[in-house]
Parts: C-alpha cells; sequence; structure tokens
C-alpha cells in the first residue's frame, strides 16, 4: 500500500539524557509541568526536570490518573489558558502523555473539550509539547494518538492528530528503577500488542515491516524470558527502545491494521478499571482463535519466525498457544474474573459500550461485528 511516513519527534535517548531539555525548549517559553501522582518525586526525575529548567519561567500540574479523565484535565487546560502557557512538557507514561496531548489540543479550542474524541472538533493545532517517558509501553512518546475517558459516561475514547504529536522525548532508561513489577510486565505487553495489531493481519510481501516486527517480537519474548534479570542496563533499554519502536508509525506503514484487540479491551478498562495492557491479554487469544482463518498465514509466519515452531496443519492453533503461553508465563491472566455482574450481563455491557461508539466492524477485515464480539467475550470473560 501507498505510504507517506513522517516521524518528527527528536528522541532523547540513553542515561542523564533528561537535562538536554534545558536546550529542546526556548528559554522564552512558559513551559507547564504535568505528571501524574507523583511517583516522579520519589525516583529524582522532577528534580532532575527542576535542574534543568532553571532558565525557565514554568508552572506545575499534577494528578493526571492512569487511564486520564476528561474530568481531570480540564482544569489543565484551564490552568494553561490563564497562565498564557507556551509549551508542555509531559513527565509520565502514556496516561501523563496522553493527557498532555488533550490539553494541548484543548487549550486552542473554545468549545467542549470532550468534542476532540467525538470527532465534533477536528484538532488542527495545539500547544507545542514535549515528553519524558517514566514507562515504556504505549509508544504515546513519538506518536500522534491519546486516549481519553470521560468518567461520568464511562467513555474511553481515541483522537490522533499531528498537532499533537512530542517534538521531543526523552528516553532515559534508569528512570525504570522504579517501575513496580506489575508495570513493568504491562510494558512488555502492550508493546507486544501493538506489535501484533500491525502484524497478525493479511500477508502483504512487507518484507521490512514484517520483518522489524518479527525482531520487536523476538525481543519481547527474550526480555519477558529474562524477567528474573530485569535489574539490568541493558534489559531496560531494550524494552525502552523496542516499547517505542513498536508504535511510532514505522512497522504500521503501508501494512493493514487491527486494533479491535484495543478497541474491545478500552471497554473493559473503562467498565472495570483493568490496567490497558492486562485488558489487552484477555481479549486477544480469544479474538485470534476467533479471527483464526483470515489471519491463519500471518499467524504461521510468526510461529515459525518469532516462536521457531514446527510447520504443521495446526501452526496457527500452536502459535496462539504460544502467545496465550507467554502471557501466562509473566503471570498475565487471559480471562476476565474482576467484575461484580452475572457474565452475562457483563458481556452485555461491553457490546452496549461498544455499539455507542460505532465499533460495530473491527479488525482488518472490518469482520469482527458485535456477534463475533459477543463470541470473542464469552472466552474471554470467566
Ligand atoms: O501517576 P504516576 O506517578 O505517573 O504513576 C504511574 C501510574 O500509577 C506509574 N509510573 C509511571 N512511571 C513510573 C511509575 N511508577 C514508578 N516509577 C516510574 N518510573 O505507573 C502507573 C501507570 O502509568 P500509566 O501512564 O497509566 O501507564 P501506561 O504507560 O501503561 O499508559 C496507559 C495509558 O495509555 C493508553 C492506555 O489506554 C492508557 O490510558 N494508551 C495510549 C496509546 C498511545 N497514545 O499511543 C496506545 C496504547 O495502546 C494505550 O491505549
Ligand atoms: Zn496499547
Amino acid at each position: 500500500m501507498n505510504f507517506t511516513y513522517n516521524n518528527p519527534t527528536q528522541i532523547y535517548f540513553g542515561q542523564s539524557q533528561i537535562s538536554n531539555i534545558k536546550n529542546a525548549i526556548p528559554t522564552d517559553q512558559k513551559v507547564l509541568v504535568i505528571y501524574g501522582s507523583g511517583s516522579i518525586k520519589k525516583n529524582g526525575v522532577y528534580d532532575q526536570v527542576k535542574a534543568a529548567l532553571t532558565d525557565h519561567s514554568w508552572l506545575e500540574f499534577s494528578g493526571v490518573e492512569p487511564n486520564p479523565t476528561k474530568e481531570t484535565l480540564d482544569k489543565a487546560i484551564a490552568l494553561v489558558k490563564k497562565e498564557n502557557i507556551d509549551f508542555i512538557l509531559a513527565v509520565g507514561g502514556g496516561s501523563v502523555i496522553d493527557g498532555s496531548k488533550f490539553v494541548a489540543a484543548g487549550a486552542k479550542y473554545d468549545g467542549e473539550s470532550w468534542d476532540i474524541l467525538t470527532g465534533k472538533h477536528s484538532v488542527s493545532e495545539a500547544i507545542p509539547l514535549g515528553a519524558i517517558l517514566t514507562l515504556p509501553a504505549t509508544g504515546s512518546e513519538s506518536n500522534s494518538g491519546a486516549v481519553i475517558t470521560q468518567a461520568a459516561t464511562q467513555d474511553k475514547l481515541v483522537f490522533m492528530a499531528p498537532a499533537v504529536q512530542p517534538l521531543f522525548a526523552v528516553l532515559d532508561p534508569d528512570v525504570m528503577k522504579s517501575l513496580p513489577e506489575r508495570q513493568l510486565i504491562n510494558g512488555i505487553v502492550d508493546a507486544w500488542v501493538h506489535t501484533c495489531e500491525q502484524y497478525i493481519t493479511l500477508p502483504s510481501d512487507a518484507m521490512v515491516q514484517d520483518g522489524y516486527a518479527q525482531t520487536l517480537l523476538k525481543n519481547l519474548l527474550v526480555l519477558g524470558e529474562n524477567f528474573s534479570h530485569r535489574d539490568n542496563d541493558a534489559w531496560r533499554a531494550n524494552l525502552m527502545w523496542t516499547a517505542n519502536q513498536a508504535l511510532n508509525g514505522l512497522i504500521g506503514s503501508g501494512v493493514p491494521h487491527d486494533w479491535a484487540t484495543h478497541m474491545i479491551g478500552h471497554e473493559i478498562t473503562a467498565l472495570w478499571h483493568v490496567d490497558h495492557a492486562r485488558s489487552l491479554a484477555i481479549v486477544q487469544p480469544a479474538l485470534l482463535r476467533n479471527q483464526i482463518e483470515s489471519k491463519r498465514a500471518k499467524l504461521e509466519q510468526m510461529g515459525k519466525t518469532v516462536f521457531a515452531l514446527e510447520e504443521s496443519a495446526e501452526l496457527a492453533e500452536r502459535t496462539i498457544n504460544a502467545i496465550e503461553a507467554f502471557y501466562h508465563s509473566l503471570d498475565v491472566s487471559t480471562q476476565l474474573s474482576e467484575y461484580n455482574e452475572t457474565k452475562a450481563q457483563a458481556i452485555e455491557a461491553v457490546l452496549a459500550q461498544l455499539e455507542s461508539h460505532g465499533m460495530t466492524a473491527l479488525g482488518e477485515n472490518q469482520a469482527i461485528t458485535l456477534e463475533k464480539t459477543r463470541q470473542i467475550l464469552e472466552e474471554a470473560i470467566a
């Protein structure tokens, strides 16, 4: 397929790179530093940011929650407008970076901020922003997407706009030292599913995209297998760079995409607050089994190249089993059990949300209708 590829985010990779933001943001710019619940105050990242911004005029906004909400971010939009902020510096994981993108776009719009997610407002301008990544997983630090939740209605929706792509991203693997094990595992799983959603589709003869996707998947497999050696500079650096490359637009250029696992997973997170990555592990194996015929060729390719499985008639089935076993090896569940309703009610709740968001023909073939999703959820919900 034809494609236009440009990733304008400048990457500062490696130890001690946070100090470089001093030069990356012009000193005449008034900066708003946005962060989450305060992990950056405990691990020294906040102090490094403070030291780097001594020549800048800056303010801060904290309290962006995991799965960031419009309700919280509206307060930051008001602050940006009131203080005439010129530049936003996001310091955190995907939630803080996504939230900052929403603030950057919302500050240039006079209407209701949620219009950005419904599509009523199409984002063409935003306050410029940069990111200091503290949790490798989403790739948000160098892409133009953001996922925002409206808590009042339990809607978790995506918007994409080139105007909110960070101008720079600092990837210092040392910041990962304070990450809880659970979040490191989430990072592996999220990056894995990002790669899969741009790879396990239809054969496209795209040797670069396929080959690189296979490399990223093999990296993640090795990092998972070596999880006990995670307190190691190379392990951290490899996860940080792999997760970035999985969703910076490169492997997705010119090839079909799926994203059904993500869309169904977002509804599970909105309803039951399951961590983003864990919602994906719940949906994906059941979805792959449901869609096995149209995905057979790529599953076979993945089985051979990523898992080194022998050729056989059931190679695609064994590849899905291997994916599921990988999640289980990381102690990540592939079924949802944290819900209070009956199973039937839980399935109806997800389907109603998907229908209200127009997610009724998902996947690379638009073949995942609500009926197919129902079959998938029968397997994915315990
Ligand atoms: O609140 P803080 O203090 O930042 O603590 C966070 C949070 O509690 C903590 N944490 C982050 N870095 C840390 C740290 N704790 C200790 N040391 C550090 N260095 O980890 C917790 C989870 O953080 P969060 O940002 O929520 O995690 P993640 O990066 O997995 O982001 C998930 C969000 O990104 C969206 C998801 O839907 C979800 O809302 N996604 C965004 C995408 C994109 N923009 O391209 C694509 C993804 O598929 C995904 O949908
Ligand atoms: Zn994801």
